[in-house]
């Protein structure tokens, strides 16, 4: 199986979770899978709260409405991909530059169902650069602090987030403390958001496999 079709297989068994009602919905090629999926049991869902503008614009491409946050209030599921996940089920997010608005929507739900491909499964966070949103005119402020951090950043040119905000990419790390790491960025002035998911991990991993779908509950 390629890993595209890995990420079919996750896609499609993260819909056994949803019921009816509202549901939020992450970003990324893997979502977009959940998104295709779900516009099968459509009249299930009331509406969905989305995490950037191009999950939005095909959520809506499949007639399935989009609310915004503040009018969703309380609600069950957000679905999303990551870019690597450990055994903890902390992950590193926002290859897609979405990381933000997927720290909001997870934060407001329930349950974080994180689906993927089995190669984003990792032993420790790192080899993925760890997205980092930032104020654009604090962008060098913060790429010094996170080299005293002993990151590399890399500035993710010619890109803007929907927040209207710039990413550094940091290359190099070997995150042993994810949870100590995810503070220490956040505390930068000019970051908006670290992407990485450790205070808040997912509650559960469905990986799509060649053998089927498998789920990971945090260890
Ligand atoms: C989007 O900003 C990211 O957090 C995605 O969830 C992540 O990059 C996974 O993307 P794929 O599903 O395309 O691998």
């Amino acid at each position: 199986m390629t890993a595209d079709e890995q990420k079919i297989v996750a896609a499609e068994a993260a819909l056994e979770y949803f019921d009816e009602g509202i549901i939020g919905v992450g970003t990324g090629s893997t979502v977009n899978h959940f998104i295709d999926a779900l516009s099968k049991i459509k009249h299930r869902v009331e509406a969905a709260v989305s995490s950037s503008e191009a999950s939005t614009k095909r959520l809506r491409d499949h007639g399935i409405p989009v609310i915004d946050l503040n009018a969703a209030g309380d609600f069950e599921l957000y679905v999303d991909g990551a870019d690597e996940s450990n055994h903890h089920l902390q992950l590193i997010k926002g290859g897609g530059g979405a990381l933000t608005r997927e720290k909001i929507i997870a934060e407001t739900s329930h349950k974080f169902i994180c689906i993927a491909d089995e190669g984003k499964l990792v032993k420790m966070l790192g080899e993925f650069p760890l997205p980092v949103e930032v104020v654009p005119m604090a962008r060098s402020l913060v790429a010094r602090q996170i080299v005293k951090l002993g990151g590399t950043p890399v500035w993710r040119e010619d890109f803007i987030t929907d927040n209207g905000n710039q990413i550094l990419d940091v290359h190099n790390l070997e995150i042993m403390e994810p949870i100590k790491l995810e503070q220490q960025i956040n505390n930068i002035t000019g970051v908006v958001t670290v992407g990485l998911f450790a205070r808040h991990p997912a509650d559960l991993l469905i990986l799509g496999t060649d053998q089927g779908a498998v789920q990971l509950d945090p260890e």
